[in-house]
């Protein structure tokens, strides 16, 4: 498919790379109706689209609400006049030591319920809801070529003090590669990607210090950038030929 021709909903379009993804799509002529939380970032995104040859539009929607990624998708077929891309791209992460001994005080800590709950929710369950229901309704249509793309993590390997987030990403590669299976007889073709430490505000706002404590253990010595991302993002886009795998975008990361 060409970039052109998407019809796409990216989720977490409101920041970082789900932003960046809008733009590009846009500027290469597609239409985009993104989700997000917040007025604000959803007003940001639109603002730096404007002008570009594709529309670009935004909502809210919260992709652990069933009620909200049913409305998100039905509202987006709607502007769109169908819908043949999805991003999952919409991600948070609460990291912790799954338990800890405080070396002074002796103190056990846990990483909590809730912790884990809330990334599981946002990161594994947001893009089964929108997978699944972005499927139902390209079948329904009858649409005969699109796409899914899921924004796993190089993280997905198993990263210290990410048992949720890890487990999120990962699950999601395994979905990538069954929706792969289960879609592929209604012309629906999924890939994963998995970016290493990428230049978005999660990182941008960390103390110098610990950035380059980061960027040190990645063999290209720097942070990727979002367009970096997208490129992988395109290609799974146009591509006819591929579908089910998880391509590690990391600056060599997780060899
Ligand atoms: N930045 C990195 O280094 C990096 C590395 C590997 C993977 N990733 C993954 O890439 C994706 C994008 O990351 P980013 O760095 O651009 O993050 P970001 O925080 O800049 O953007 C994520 C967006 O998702 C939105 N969001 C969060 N929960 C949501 C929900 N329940 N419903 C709808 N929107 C929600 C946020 O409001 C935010 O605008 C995430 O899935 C992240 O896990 C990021």
């Amino acid at each position: 498919m060409e970039l052109k021709d998407a019809r796409a909903v990216v989720t977490g379009g409101g920041s970082g790379m789900g932003r960046e993804f809008c733009l590009r799509i846009a500027e290469a002529g597609g239409q985009v109706v993104f989700c997000d939380l917040d007025d604000a970032s959803i007003k940001e995104t639109e603002q730096q689209a404007s002008g570009l040859a594709g529309n670009v539009t935004g909502v809210r929607a919260n992709v652990t609400d069933e009620d909200d990624v049913a409305r998100l998708m039905d509202g987006a077929s709607e502007t769109l006049d169908g819908l043949n891309v999805l991003i999952n791209n919409a991600g948070i992460f609460r990291d912790r030591l799954t338990v800890k001994k405080d070396r002074r005080t002796g103190e056990i800590r846990k990483m909590s319920l809730g912790e884990w709950q809330a990334v599981i929710d946002v990161d594994l369950t947001g893009p089964f809801l929108c997978t699944r229901e972005f499927a139902a309704r390209v079948i329904e249509a009858g649409t005969r070529a699109s796409v899914v793309v899921n924004m796993s993590s190089a993280a997905r390997h198993g990263n210290r003090g990410q048992a949720n987030y890890s487990a999120a990403k990962a699950g999601l590669v395994a979905d990538t590669r069954l929706w792969a299976v289960e879609f592929a007889q209604h012309g629906i073709r999924t890939g994963a990607i998995a970016p290493g430490l990428i230049e978005t505000p999660i990182l941008t706002g960390m103390p110098p210090k610990e950035l380059e404590a980061l960027t040190s253990g990645v063999p290209l010595g720097r942070l990727g950038k979002p367009s970096e991302i997208f490129q992988a993002v395109r290609f799974i886009i146009e591509c006819e030929y591929f579908t089910g795998r998880c391509i590690d975008v990391d600056g060599g990361l997780s060899m």
